[in-house]
């Protein structure tokens, strides 16, 4: 494949050929796309991480506590986590190897993980917090990932995650999030731009797509 873009990310519809997208893109994700779509998601999410954990004073969202970024691709959420101040670790769990490997020269994770979300993650670690960019999107993952995530956080975690605003009304995220209030408390779901001005020059199609920031505490 060539030029790996948007709309063949979209049109993903098994892990391997998540894994042969990425691989492809890996090496152009940050300057040859994120840059010029001007990609706000990744910094929408750490903000809201961010404030949400300092209006409640705990750790997650303050400079302690153990984050999880969760489909961490190349690195940008825990680069705009930590150039908002957050000093914590920040683990990562992806399926590309490939993007993983660009992240880790990044020097910003404590451990990265290669796992599918949409199984149990491997280990014991319990989170203080999570964290999720571009992941909850077409062709990629949908709420099916949040009860796996969820046995990973530990109670009382903060969970701030983006979800596509298509996919959140197609895949039926509001009735998900409402099936989940005995695991779940705090919800509170806020809609941004996914992308700046820049975008339209770079890929009119996608340049006013829109997502919700979900962000709800583990019970
Ligand atoms: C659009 S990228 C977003 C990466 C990064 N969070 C960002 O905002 O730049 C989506 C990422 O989700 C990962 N991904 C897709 N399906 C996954 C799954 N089932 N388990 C883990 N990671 C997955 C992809 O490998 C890719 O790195």
């Amino acid at each position: 494949m060539t030029n790996p873009d948007l709309s063949g990310a979209y049109a993903l519809n098994s892990a391997e050929d998540c894994r042969r997208l990425y691989a492809e893109w890996a090496g152009s994700y940050d300057h040859g796309w994120a840059a010029t779509m001007d990609y706000r998601l990744p910094a929408e999410v750490a903000a809201a991480f961010l404030r949400a954990g300092s209006q409640s004073g705990d750790c997650a969202g303050g400079s302690g506590g153990t984050v999880l970024d969760v489909g961490a691709g190349t690195g940008l959420l825990a680069s705009a986590l930590r150039g908002l101040g957050f000093s914590g670790p920040i683990d990562g769990v992806d399926l590309s190897a490939d993007m993983l490997a660009v992240a880790r020269r990044k020097g910003l994770y404590r451990t990265l993980i290669e796992a599918d979300i949409t199984r149990p993650l491997p280990g014991s670690t319990r989170y203080d917090g999570m964290v999720s960019s571009g992941t909850f999107t077409h062709g990629h993952v949908g709420p099916k990932a949040l009860i796996p995530l969820l046995r990973s956080a530990r109670s009382g975690a903060l969970v701030v995650l983006s979800v596509n605003a298509q996919v959140f009304d197609k895949m039926d995220f509001t009735v998900v999030l409402a099936a989940m209030e005995p695991q779940i408390l705090d919800l509170q779901i806020q809609d941004v731009a996914i992308y700046g001005n820049a975008a339209a020059l770079r890929d009119a199609a996608h340049a006013q797509d829109r997502a919700r920031i979900v962000s709800f505490r583990a019970r």
